[in-house]
């Protein structure tokens, strides 16, 4: 039998034909390592197996049976509620509140009727005790053990039928049938395949932590995102408060929804109104920062993006971005420089999205423009503006979905001018519409291309495309 892809990246999951010192595919360092079978399969000769039986697309089956946490960021996340029969990752950062989340999580469920089981691998379950008591969880009937032993977890889970098992992490869960290292690739996958199929036989639902590894001794959470039927990953920056627990696939629910947390002293607390949280932080307008009103799974979200312009010392000047990504970055100023005639070259650029949120929306392009505008231009961008808008490579400005949702947000947070592209479906309604309609949205300054967006807020000045310089 031809051994094909033998070599398996542990952080990001690229299978490769041969080993080498750097995944191509993320571009982590000495994360790549040989692949064992799972299973050794009917050996060469393939045997005749029965004949499936067919049936049609149509069904009389109810939809899944979801159960609700009561904590609406959360049952949003996975699609309405938890489905029976489901498998779960919740991947994230170690120490970002994965077992917090879940503790709180699993509480909720337990309260609301369902026979929950907490597994820890990670902690003991004094600990675990410790920090239910610190969260004021303890008079809720979860049931907790401390294993790793993927026989023992199967066999617990058998006589114990719980509606939802906790496995916290999947990453300390080692079975004897595989002789690989606990933690690596070969065994999370068993493991992570064996709790799957045991939930779906069984009709219970399982929640399994991964944390996101950097080093390749340990596999990461996306080795077995194939495998679930949702992935979510819990987000934010240490150093912030603010969670952000996101859907990356979900076969139940639409995926890119989010749920937004703070950290307290008291553990993760749901935030109702995440636009608000995000530009709670935000003083008077200073140059370099723009508001944008953009939109996460199906709710609107307000943020600030900051941008920071300064001359570069001789070399290569810096581009260095956080929340959004490198390379539409690169985009965003070439284009200011060819088809607007605001040159970057001789310049650092820094550009930072605030509340350590992560945008991923070409809907920002707008805002990031402005921004960089603004930083470089030394001058504050209206107060009271939102912005939105994808740019193309031609200078255009593009209209993006959404965009009466996005102007509704913006009014309810005060925001009175809107900076967008022409959107010909709102003009329709604009006119057809009644003046408390129109009283729900803010004024709208629309922009066809981004010549004429620099030009009506920054004017034209000579010599714009010089780079200034601190010499002279
Ligand atoms: P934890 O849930 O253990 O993270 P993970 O399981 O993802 O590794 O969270 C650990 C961090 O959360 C720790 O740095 C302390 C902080 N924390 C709070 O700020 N408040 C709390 O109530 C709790 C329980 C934790
Ligand atoms: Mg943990």
């Amino acid at each position: 039998m031809a051994k094909d892809a033998s070599f398996i990246c542990t952080a990001c999951g690229a299978t490769h034909a041969k080993w080498s010192g750097q995944c191509d595919a993320c571009g982590a360092w000495n994360t790549i390592k040989e692949n064992e079978a799972i299973s050794t399969g009917p050996g060469p000769r393939v045997t005749r197996g029965s004949a499936l039986t067919l049936t049609d697309l149509a069904t009389t089956e109810a939809p899944p049976a979801r159960t609700h946490a009561g904590v609406d960021e959360l049952d949003r996340v996975l699609g309405g509620g938890l489905v029976a029969a489901s498998a779960i990752l919740v991947g994230g950062d170690p120490g970002i509140g994965k077992s917090t989340l879940l503790l709180q999580a699993a509480a909720r469920f337990a309260r609301g009727g369902l026979k929950v089981i907490y597994i820890t691998g990670e902690e003991s379950a004094g600990q675990v005790q410790m920090r239910a008591q610190r969260l004021g969880l303890t008079e809720s009937p979860v049931k907790l053990a401390a294993a790793t032993d993927l026989r023992d977890i199967l066999t617990t889970l058998e006589t114990e039928k719980p509606d939802l098992a906790i496995i916290d992490s999947i990453q300390t869960v080692w079975s004897d049938t595989v002789s690989s290292a606990p933690g690596s690739v070969t065994q999370v996958r068993a493991a992570a395949h064996e709790l799957t199929s045991f939930a779906k036989r069984r009709g219970m639902a399982c929640i399994m932590v991964g944390h996101v590894t950097k080093e390749g001794t340990i596999a990461g959470p996306r080795v077995v995102e194939h495998m679930v039927d949702t992935v979510l990953y819990f987000e934010g920056d240490r150093g912030h408060p603010f969670r952000i627990l996101r859907a990356h696939k979900n076969r139940f629910g639409p995926a890119d929804e989010i749920g937004v947390f703070e950290m307290t002293g008291r553990g993760l607390a749901e935030v109702k109104n995440p636009s608000a949280l995000f530009l709670a932080e935000r003083g008077a307008a200073t140059p370099g920062s723009a508001v944008f009103a953009g939109i996460e799974g199906t709710r609107p979200l307000l943020c600030e993006i900051q941008a920071l312009v300064s001359p570069a010392p001789a070399g290569q000047a810096r581009r260095s971005v956080v929340g959004w990504d490198g390379g539409r970055l690169a985009m965003i100023l070439a284009v200011l420089e060819a088809r607007a005639g605001v040159a970057f070259a001789g310049l650092d650029v820094y550009l930072n999205v605030a509340g350590g949120l992560r945008i991923s929306e070409p809907a920002a392009d707008l805002a990031v423009a402005a921004a960089l505008l603004s930083a470089r231009e030394d001058t504050a961008l209206p107060e009271s503006a939102v912005l939105f808008g994808e740019i193309s490579l031609s200078g255009a400005l593009r209209p993006v979905a959404q965009s009466e949702m996005r102007l509704k947000e913006a009014k309810k947070l005060g925001f009175t001018t809107a900076i967008i592209p022409p959107v010909p479906s709102r003009r329709a309604r604009m006119s057809t519409g009644t003046p408390a309609d129109r009283a729900a949205l803010p004024e709208v300054r629309e922009m066809h291309d981004l010549a004429g967006f620099v030009e009506a807020l920054f004017g034209t000045e000579p010599g714009r495309t010089q780079v200034p310089s601190d010499q002279d």
